[in-house]
This record gives C-alpha cells, structure tokens and sequence, in this order.
C-alpha cells in the first residue's frame, strides 16, 4: 500500500521541512514511511536531518545516466529519507521530471511517501510535487496572508486532482486567536484542521542541531501536536502498482 503526500505551502518559511520530517516520525510509529526532499532548487532537509555530509543525494539522481534512487536513501529515525543536495550547479543538471520515476520506484516498496515541497507560488517547476501526490498536507502559520496563500495551493492541488488532506497551522502563538481562525479556515479547505504547532525555540533549537523535532524534544508541545496531527490523518490504502504507474505517466506542467 501506498499513499504519497506532499507537504506544501504557499510561501517558504512557514515550517514545510520542520513539518515532514516531524509528521514523518509519527507517522513511522505505524507505517514504513520515506520522506523525500523534493524542495529541489532549495533543499533544506538534510540540515534538518543530520545528513549535511553525505556522498549521493537526490541531485546525482536525477541526472541523466546517475546512480539508482537506492543510492541516496538513507535510513535514519525509523524513516528512510532521501535528501536533496544544495548545489546550484547540480540542481542545473538534474532534471525534476525525473522525480516521477524516483517517486514511483520508491512506491513500491513503503506506506506513506512525504514529500516535502518548495513554496508552491515561487515558480512553475515547485508545483511537481503538488502534481505527483496523492494529497497535500497545507502547511499555514495563523495570519490571514497566510490562509490566502494556503487556498491557492489547495486550488493548484485541485486543478492536478490532488485532494487536501488537511491543514496544519504552524507558528502558532497565544495571541494568534487560533480557536477562532481554525473553524473559519475549515470553512475553506476540503480537509480538516490536523493540529495547531506552537511557536517555540524548542523547534528552532533541532534545526540548529541537526535533528528532526521528535527526535531532539519528543516531549514538547510542539512534537505533541504534530503526534496529534498523525492521529487525525488516515492514510489510504493505495495499490502500489497502480500508484507507481500513476506516478510514470504524471503530466508535468509545460514549463518544466
Ligand atoms: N513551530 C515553530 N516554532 C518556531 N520556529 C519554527 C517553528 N516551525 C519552524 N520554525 C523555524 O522556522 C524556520 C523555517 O522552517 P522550515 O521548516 O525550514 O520552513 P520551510 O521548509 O517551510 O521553508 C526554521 O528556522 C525553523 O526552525
Ligand atoms: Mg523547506
């Protein structure tokens, strides 16, 4: 069974990378769980991740004539996670439409893919991930720009057939009047509310060390929330096969 998510938002910054590989971990106390950095122009997730070192990362696969995807999936956290590198030169010779194959030959063999997104407003190539999923998570942090933002990648995600599985606000702040911005924003978006993530400098602290936010503080409120978000999102049972296949025959928006 599989089921491929992307992790989205409008803009960057609003906790995207944070968010997979923390939805990632709770995810993994039940399924076998790959999250890919498919923030390709931008990669952020293997400082996140504590892989900054590593030899093979997504860029040599998805150059033409490059290594398997196998090369660049590293076991870590009780996912496996197949980090982007930083180059600017090697995101110029890879290819994104390569990430169709690389997504489909990791179908095959987990439950759940993450897949963690550029900013899907930024430029027409960041849409990819949005087009391959199966559902988006909609990452927003409590602001009304925010929302806005969030409704135009649920309208992308909509205009390739991907549903919206739910919303996670990010950020969050005791002045932010949250209980009163979530019910609203349900309003809008097809899927529920999954949690509400505190602002805190515990989330920051993991990212300076290197270690996704349920490994470096499993006991805050904020990887709590995330665990919550986890038990409100039902992953689907989908066919492998016909998820790969799926994934192969993906029309990628023209300007790619
Ligand atoms: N809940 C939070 N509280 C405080 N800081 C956060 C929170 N979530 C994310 N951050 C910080 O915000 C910055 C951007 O997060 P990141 O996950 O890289 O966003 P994106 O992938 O959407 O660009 C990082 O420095 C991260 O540590
Ligand atoms: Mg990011």
């Amino acid at each position: 069974m599989v089921e491929a998510l992307a992790v989205a938002s409008g803009k960057g910054g609003t906790g995207k990378t944070t968010s997979t590989l923390a939805l990632g971990m709770a995810l993994a106390e039940q399924y076998d769980v790959t999250v890919v950095d498919a923030d390709m122009g931008m990669a952020n997730l293997l400082f996140h991740a504590g892989l900054a070192d590593v030899e093979t990362t997504l860029h040599d696969v998805l150059v033409e004539g490059g290594p398997p995807v196998e090369a660049a999936v590293y076991d870590r956290y009780g996912m496996s996670v197949v980090p982007c590198g930083t180059s600017l030169a090697d995101f110029a010779s890879a290819d994104p439409t390569r990430l169709r194959d690389v997504v489909a030959s990791l179908a095959t063999d987990t439950d759940v893919i993450l897949l963690d997104s550029a900013a899907t407003l930024s430029s027409r190539a960041a849409v990819l991930p949005i087009v391959l999923a199966d559902r988006v998570v909609v990452v927003l942090e409590p602001t009304i720009p925010s929302l806005s933002d969030g409704l135009k990648v649920q309208e992308y995600a909509t205009s390739y057939d991907t549903g919206t599985a739910g919303i996670l606000f990010n950020k969050v702040r005791d002045d932010d009047a949250i209980d009163r911005i979530a019910p609203k924003a349900e309003r809008y978006f097809e899927g529920p509310t999954l949690a509400s993530v505190p602002a805190s400098d515990t989330v920051r602290a993991a990212r300076r060390a290197g270690q996704p936010l349920l490994a470096y503080a499993p006991e805050s409120a904020a990887a709590e929330a995330y665990r919550e978000a986890v038990r409100g999102l039902s992953v689907r049972d989908g066919d492998s096969a016909a998820v790969a296949d799926r994934f192969r025959s993906a029309v990628v928006p023209e300007s790619l």
